[in-house]
């Protein structure tokens, strides 16, 4: 589809009716939003689990190479962004760039990324809510049959996401600063505890695959190839470090705010970068300081920040660090529920959905039948599904977006060179192929079931497509208007 059609139908210049949504957000909003959805269980949790399964302390370098590859492919979004500011993201520059199928594959996979990171995180924030009041886990923890804490804080979250963007904004900056301030309090007083004897070696020596065989044998890709992951040395620093990408997941939501932000061509590139940025130095910081406070052997797999301070006697910074981590991952699932909300707007607009979750509600300026089919879904998924079957597959999502969106930048300087960007990515197209390169190499790295989960979900949304979209979408209407019209 032409880029000024995508545009002038979020303008509502085409007698489609266009955008409904409240054009409200300043970039402060954004850096909020962004460090909103960013940080959570990838840091309160992942990092933990991966410096003492894979990395060791060198756990921090895989966030750094996480870091790097989340800004490689941060600085492509911010072009499409820039140049492209509606609703839809990833799948509206697919759209412009690669047609209709492209674009579908895209959305449905930024589904696939929003709706399973929800789950995940819902359910992490059921078993931080557990601990913290002693709640039962087997209502709340990942034993649970049903685990009804997560599917409680969907609900409510659904209702918040319905009833305005402003009141989310609002309800997540006020989420985002005490998720700060837990953050900058670990790495604050963590710092009087370090033992630096914690970070000798900093990359432990790789150690053989179970059942046997040689260290030099190991793959450095793993995953995919069904091969037993790599343990510690650098091939578990590289593993670790695309399982902590997850930790990175959710920037992109913040490119499908191009209809609801002031100024989307500033704003958006400020707001993308700017959120990475905090969210990187923390990561690296607050995971420095987890492993030179505790042997990296001796880390807590369940709460391993709170469980680090209760270690050294500070059981009361183990508390708060417990109440962070509930609040932060509330301001996680909120931007989470909003995108997912603004992707199925995106994609019923084009007709690829049903029209009507195309529209947004009349009073409240939110597309709300998808926010709510979100919840819903999401809910279902939470109550019933471990984390760990689900954390992965979010990687995987945006990983393969990422390329998408890296390949689409060349792409459309080629094809529209005359578009006005606001922000250019550098050494265009070298810079886009290396993100792409370094997503790919990601994907590798994780294991063969993701693998297996990931092309079925693109097989269901293959045939989605042929059911549902390819006949009721914009472009096919078109096209047959166009065979009826006499010529
Ligand atoms: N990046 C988000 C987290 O770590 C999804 O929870």
């Amino acid at each position: 589809m032409p880029v000024e059609r995508i545009l002038a139908r979020s303008r509502g210049d085409d007698g489609d009716g266009g955008t409904d949504l409240k054009r409200t957000l300043r970039a402060r909003d954004m850096v909020g939003f962004g460090v909103g959805i960013i940080i959570g269980t990838g840091i309160f949790t992942l990092a933990g689990v991966e410096a003492k399964q894979h990395a060791g302390p060198a756990v921090t370098l895989s966030f750094l190479i996480g870091a790097v590859v989340a800004a490689l492919a941060a600085v492509c979004y911010a072009e499409l962004a820039s140049s492209i500011p509606t609703a839809g993201s990833a799948y509206t520059y697919a759209f412009a760039t690669m047609g209709e199928l492209v674009a579908w594959i895209i959305g449905w996979d930024l589904l696939l990324e929003f709706g399973l990171g929800l789950a995940v995180v819902s359910r992490s924030w059921s078993g931080y809510l557990a601990e913290l009041l002693g709640l039962p886990t087997a209502w709340f923890g990942e034993d649970a049959t049903i685990n009804i804490g997560a599917v409680v804080i969907i609900a409510l979250l659904t209702a918040v996401a319905v009833s305005g963007i402003r009141e989310s904004s609002r309800l997540t900056n006020l989420l985002v600063l005490l998720k700060l301030a837990v953050c900058v309090l670990i790495l604050v007083v963590g710092a009087f505890f370090v033992n630096p004897a914690n970070l000798s070696p900093f990359v432990p020596p790789a150690q053989p695959p179970e059942g046997g065989g040689s260290v030099f044998t190991q793959p450095v890709i793993s995953g995919v190839f069904g091969l037993e992951p790599t343990v510690f040395g650098i091939g578990g620093m590289l593993t670790a470090a695309a399982v902590v990408f997850f930790a990175y997941t959710g920037f992109e939501a913040l490119a499908n705010m191009g209809e609801e932000v002031r100024r989307p061509r500033r704003d958006l590139p400020i707001g993308l970068l700017g959120a990475l940025a905090v969210c990187a130095l923390l990561y690296v910081g607050v995971s420095l300081v987890l492993t030179a406070m505790v042997p990296y052997t001796e880390i807590d797999e369940g709460a391993p920040l709170a469980a680090a301070f209760t270690g050294v006697g500070l059981p009361w910074i183990g508390g708060l660090i417990g109440i962070g981590a509930v609040v932060g991952l509330t301001s996680v699932m909120m931007v989470e529920l909003v995108t997912i909300g603004r992707i199925g707007y995106a994609m019923g607009r084009d007709g690829l959905l049903p029209e009507k979750i195309g529209t947004a509600h009349p009073r409240w300026g939110t597309p709300h039948r998808m926010t709510i089919i979100g919840g819903v879904v999401c809910a279902m998924i939470a109550a019933v599904t471990p984390i760990t079957a689900l954390a992965d597959m979010v990687s995987i999502g945006a990983l393969s977006a990422m390329i998408i969106v890296a390949v689409a930048v060349p792409v459309l300087r080629r094809t529209r060179p005359d578009l006005q960007r606001a922000f250019k990515v550098p050494f265009s197209p070298v810079v886009p192929a290396i993100t792409a390169v370094a997503c790919l190499y990601l994907m590798l790295n994780l294991n063969l079931d993701t693998w297996i989960r990931f092309v079925g979900w693109l097989v269901l949304g293959l045939i989605v497509y042929v059911g549902y979209g390819r006949r009721h979408s914009f472009l096919a209407r078109d096209d047959a208007d166009r065979s009826d019209s006499p010529s």
